[in-house]
């Protein structure tokens, strides 16, 4: 079975296993209680509409146990729901999030997970503004990463075994850069494994699917330490028994509950915080033994990959560019509704610090020709092979772009097609 195959299975695996895992152990931060921070931070550039309540609470857990506690939203007028999150997964609004607000008071229920210790903020947003908690997790936490790798290298060593590294799902999180927010704490943190098991081998389940290779920010850091990237070595499926009888396949991930015993069958052990499987393989190939590691603050982050790899914005943004005006001339009526839509102002939106990469792709449009983007959604943005059209009126544009690239689940988990396009609709 190759990894496209599963295509369709990942997308409730990816999930299912990033809630359970990789949320667990997603912050990086001190394990000590600190004192909390200055706690109201109201986002809203307007007065707010929105408040949350507490706006900071501490919560005292138990390694590994998980709890849930309740956000109280007040807000005047019914509005829109838009997101939840608090770009740790080990603090998760319970789904399905709703779709709207009523006036006046209403309650979100957030599951707390007792992995990593650490000062959280949950952000609400809604389409009449945001606000913000802050979640103060106290917990013992896991602190052994450091530990668990240097007795896997001891024991491999000592065996003449090598080390297999499987990185569970990371799609969506493998940031670049060394922030403590990502679930894996940033790149940093997995290109450091290289250096705590050299010569080991890198497999990643679920960033194949993102697009992570060896060509991407990640794949080039990660190869630089000489790790390689084996997507299909590790199938991800509930039907382990079938594909454990593939050929050629290292292990097999279950996502089910099947009950069987086999060297090649790894268990992400949802909800205990387990990040990284590492098997220790034989030379003739088999699993000998499965370890599990917690990749937390105890492994080391190096500094030269956070240099190389945080200016990464290779975006360039011409933002003289006006690629919508080259139309108006010929669609006047469409460029007047395009011009008092929220796409001819989505570059502006973005506060200075935020024009990167990755969040310039949406917020900008290609041109024709050239790597350099224009700012704003465009009608380029859209509207495929419309230069070449409005050079020559007569050739056809190559079709419209699926409002759902940019506007995905988790930049616009609420979007309605066609209420979305009632408030952009034009013609020619
Ligand atoms: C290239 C990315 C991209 C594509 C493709 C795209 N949008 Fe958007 N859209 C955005 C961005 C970014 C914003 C936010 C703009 C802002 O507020 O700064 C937005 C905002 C909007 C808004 C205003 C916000 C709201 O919810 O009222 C509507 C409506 C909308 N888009 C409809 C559509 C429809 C319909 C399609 C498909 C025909 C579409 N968009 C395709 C990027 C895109
Ligand atoms: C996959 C496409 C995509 C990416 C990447 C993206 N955005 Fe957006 N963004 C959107 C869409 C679509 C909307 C409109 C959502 C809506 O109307 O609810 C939007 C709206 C916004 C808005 C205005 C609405 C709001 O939520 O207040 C801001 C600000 C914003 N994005 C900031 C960012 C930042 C910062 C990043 C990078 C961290 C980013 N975006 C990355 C698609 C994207
Ligand atoms: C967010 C995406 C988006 C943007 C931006 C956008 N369009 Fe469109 N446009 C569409 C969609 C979707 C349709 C409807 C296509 C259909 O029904 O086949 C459409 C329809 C049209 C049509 C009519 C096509 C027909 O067959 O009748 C014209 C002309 C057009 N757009 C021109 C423009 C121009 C000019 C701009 C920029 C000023 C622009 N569009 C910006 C998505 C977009
Ligand atoms: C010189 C005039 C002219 C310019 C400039 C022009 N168009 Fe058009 N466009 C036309 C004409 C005429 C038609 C109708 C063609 C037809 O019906 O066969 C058309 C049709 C379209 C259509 C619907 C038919 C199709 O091919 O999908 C879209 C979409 C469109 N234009 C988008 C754009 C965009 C986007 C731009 C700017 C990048 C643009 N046009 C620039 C003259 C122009």
């Amino acid at each position: 079975m190759k990894i496209s195959q599963l295509t369709s299975l990942c997308w409730w695996v990816i999930p299912a296993v990033m809630v359970g895992v990789l949320g667990l152990v997603a912050a990086q931060e001190s394990p000590t209680p600190v004192a909390l921070p200055v706690p109201i931070t109201q986002t809203d550039p307007v007065p707010a509409q929105l408040t949350v309540e507490p706006t900071m609470l501490r919560v005292d857990l138990e390694a590994g146990a998980e709890t849930t506690i309740e956000v109280r939203l007040h807000i005047a007028e019914p509005t829109t729901f838009v997101s939840a999150d608090a770009g740790c997964l080990c603090v998760r609004p319970e789904l399905p999030l709703p779709t709207a607000l009523a006036a006046g008071w209403s309650t979100l229920r957030v599951r707390i997970a007792g992995v990593l210790p650490g000062i959280k903020t949950l952000t609400i947003r809604t389409a009449a503004g945001s606000a913000t908690a802050t979640i103060q997790v106290v917990t013992p936490g896991f602190g052994d990463g450091a530990a668990v790798a240097a007795e896997t290298v001891r024991i491999a060593q000592a065996a003449g075994w090598k080390i297999v590294v499987v990185v569970h799902d990371l799609l969506g999180s493998a940031k670049n850069c060394g922030c403590s927010t990502g679930s894996l704490g940033g790149i940093d943190h997995l290109a450091a494994l290289a250096d705590v098991f050299p010569g080991a081998r890198l497999v990643l389940t679920g960033a194949v699917e993102a697009g992570e290779n060896q060509d991407s920010h990640l794949g080039a850091a990660l190869a630089k330490h000489g790790w390689e990237i084996h997507p299909p070595d590790v199938v991800i499926t509930d039907q382990p028994l079938t594909a454990l009888a593939l050929p050629g396949i290292l292990a097999v991930i279950d996502t089910g509950h099947t009950a069987i015993a086999n060297q090649r069958l790894v268990r992400p052990l949802l909800g205990h915080g387990a990040l990284a499987h590492l098997l220790l393989v034989t030379p003739a190939g088999m699993i000998a033994e499965q370890r599990i590691l917690p990749i937390d603050q105890t492994l080391p982050a190096i500094a030269a990959i956070l240099r190389e790899v945080v200016p990464t914005n290779r975006i360039v943004i011409d933002r003289a560019a006006h690629p919508a005006e080259s139309c108006a001339s010929c669609h006047i009526a469409a460029h007047t509704a395009w011009a008092s839509s929220a796409h001819a102002r989505a570059f502006a939106t973005l506060a200075p610090k935020d024009q990167v990469d990755a969040c310039v792709t949406c917020h900008s449009s290609p041109q024709a020709g050239t790597a350099v983007r224009a700012a704003d959604v465009g009608c380029t943005a859209c509207h495929g092979g419309a230069a070449a059209h409005a050079a020559a009126p007569a050739t056809p544009t190559t079709g419209v772009t699926n409002c759902r690239s940019c506007h995905d689940a988790q930049h616009h988990p609420a979007f309605d097609r066609e209420a979305a396009w009632l408030r952009i609709s034009h013609g020619r």
